[in-house]
This record gives structure tokens, sequence and C-alpha cells, in this order.
């Protein structure tokens, strides 16, 4: 939990927030050992930013892991945020459920806050194309067909 807490940390002093001001680190602890790290990246159309917990996916992804089994998600300001609903779903696309930790700290890196909830909780009915354990488990270059 301490690496995962210093990932997200250290990927949130990267997060480019121009708009908002609002930066948020996120980081996954996989089945493997694996640790993935991403950052809110900020547009000036708004709409196609991109969020911290999506992006850390986005890197597990890219680096051939799956399963998910922690998140931590760090912010800003006197209490924690939480995962948007489009970030919930994406979580759920690799875990049925999934701890995740939600972390707020002051400017100067203080703990102001904390939360832990499960993605099962967060997001009780996510939507499914096929049962997960024929989707996200899926690895690289082992992708099914939707005829599978
Ligand atoms: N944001 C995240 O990174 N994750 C969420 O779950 C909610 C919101 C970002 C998007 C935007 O850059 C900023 O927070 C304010 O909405």
């Amino acid at each position: 939990m301490d690496r995962l807490l210093s990932s997200a940390r250290a990927v949130r002093s990267h997060a480019y927030a121009p708009y908002s001001s609002y930066r948020v680190g996120a980081a996954l602890l996989t089945r493997s050992g694996g640790i993935h790290a991403g950052c809110n990246v900020e547009n000036a159309t708004y709409g196609a930013t991109q969020c911290a917990e999506r992006n850390a996916v986005a890197a597990m992804v890219a680096a051939g892991d799956r399963d998910p089994v922690a998140c931590v998600v760090v912010t800003g300001g006197p209490r924690p945020g939480s995962p948007c609903g489009i970030c919930r779903q994406v979580l759920s696309e690799f875990a049925r459920d999934l701890k995740i930790v939600l972390v707020a700290e002051d400017e100067g890196g203080r703990v102001t806050g904390r939360s832990t909830q499960s993605l099962a909780a967060l997001l009780p009915l996510a939507f499914r194309l096929r049962p997960l354990s024929r989707a996200s488990s899926a690895r690289p270059g082992r992708t099914r067909s939707r005829k599978a």
C-alpha cells in the first residue's frame, strides 16, 4: 500500500490540469504485483479531458498487465474525491471488485482525508456485454472475437 500511495502521489505531480487546477493521481496494483499509474490530462475542449483512473488503466493495459486488485487515488483539498462514473465503469471492465483507497492531501503533502471503498459498492450494476471472465482476462494477442 505504501508503494501504491507513493506512486499515486508521484504521478499526481505530473497532472496536466490548467483549467480546473484539480490534480489527480491514480495507481493500480495488479495480482502479479505490477503498479501502473496515471494522472489527469485536461484539454481546452474540456470534454476531451482524461481522468487519472482511466489513464492508470491504459498504462496497465499498455504494459500487458491485467487483474487489478487495488487502486489508490490521491487528490487535493480537505476531502478525498471519488472516481467519476465513467472511471468506475472502466475499472469494472477489468475487475468485478477492487479495493479503492481515496486519499486527500494538502499542498504540503499532509494527508487530510482518507476513505476506503469497494468498486462493487460504488458501481453495483456495471454494464457488461459478456461475462467478465471472457472479456477482461484476454491477454495481449489473445483478444477473443465477439463470436468466440
Ligand atoms: N478527474 C479525475 O481525474 N478523476 C475522476 O474520477 C474525476 C475527475 C479529473 C478530471 C479533471 O481534470 C478534474 O479532475 C476536474 O474534474
